[in-house]
């Protein structure tokens, strides 16, 4: 079963719990989170903005008042403890969440300018502009050559040419072309967990997206797959803007420039990274990354 699936026969689940003893963390916090100032954003190019977005499960709020920016060809880390809307929020940047019946967006998320829930948005056509990386690799049950080549056969392009270039264009912009070359034909499932990531970002390169959203890619795997794939991520910024899910600080800290630390639902704050890190504005925020809870 596709994590899509998995996503889709879930049951439905309970709304936010507190930490206990967490309580008091946002008390004085009240004031909504403006989306400037955000010290070094306002240069950025914006990919995505956000106003005032909120996401409801039935009469569960998952999400509210989310205001920010992510910038264009920069990565950004989205953390915080279980729960607080992550992966929430990382699926209302292609609708994904349009696939649950419950869910609800409120407020407006554009793409380049475009707000991508006006009516009549192609939503085929946004997911191939915004591409997405779960956290367990999903290959499908073909060869490694047919899951890249995959997204161009969908659009109709039948060339060999055509596919043996974008084929091998993605698998190197995926740094998995010299481990896989002489193994196009076999199936993706014999790759080892850290090369099929790779393997599905080669998928998701493959079709030209603008936007990859990664949601916990690397917490199934190995440290030396990790680094690979944080790398990749590294190098993968010229050509694409990137949004990641972690709860791995030290890879928050890492790999992206800006960080948006989410609690309850509620953007906290949203930063330079280095900043976040050493100096956050706010108290929720030092004490999650220092690991006072979460
Ligand atoms: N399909 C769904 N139906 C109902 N409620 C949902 C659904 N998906 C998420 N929720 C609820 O929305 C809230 C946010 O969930 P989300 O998965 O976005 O959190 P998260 O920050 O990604 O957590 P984790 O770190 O555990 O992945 C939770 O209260 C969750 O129970
Ligand atoms: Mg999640």
């Amino acid at each position: 079963m596709s994590e899509r699936e998995a996503g889709l026969n879930a049951a439905p689940r309970t709304t936010t719990q507190e930490p206990a003893g967490t309580r008091n963390l946002l008390a004085g916090l009240g004031t909504p989170v403006e989306r400037t100032p955000v010290p070094g954003l306002q240069a950025e190019a914006a990919a995505f903005e956000l106003d005032d977005v909120g996401v409801q499960y039935g009469d569960v709020t998952a999400l509210k008042g989310v205001n920010l920016t992510i910038p264009r060809n920069r990565i950004t880390a989205f953390i915080g403890p279980s729960g607080c809307g992550k992966s929430t929020l990382l699926r209302s940047l292609n609708r994904m969440n349009d696939l649950v019946d419950s869910a609800r967006l409120l407020g407006e998320i554009r793409l380049e300018g475009e707000d991508i829930y006006a009516p009549g948005v192609d939503v085929v056509e946004l997911r191939r502009r915004v591409g997405m990386v779960f956290q367990k690799p999903n290959p499908f049950p073909k060869t490694v050559y047919e899951n890249v080549a995959y997204g161009l056969r969908i659009q109709g392009v039948r060339r060999a040419s055509v596919l043996d270039e974008a084929v091998e264009r993605s698998l190197t912009q995926a740094a998995l072309w010299d481990e896989v070359k002489d193994r196009l034909d076999k199936p993706a499932v014999e790759l080892s967990g850290g090369q099929q990531q790779r393997l599905v970002i080669a998928r998701a390169i493959a079709i030209e997206p603008e936007v990859i959203l990664l949601d916990e890619p690397c917490s199934a795997l190995d440290p030396l797959s990790t680094a690979k794939v944080e790398s990749l991520m590294y190098e993968l910024k010229a050509d694409f803007t990137l949004v990641i899910v972690t709860h791995n600080m030290q890879q928050a800290s890492r790999v992206s420039d800006y960080t948006a630390f989410l609690y309850l639902g509620e953007l906290v704050e949203m930063g330079p990274t280095d900043q976040i890190f050493l100096k956050p504005g706010e108290q929720a925020t030092e004490d999650y990354i220092t690991g006072r809870f979460g």
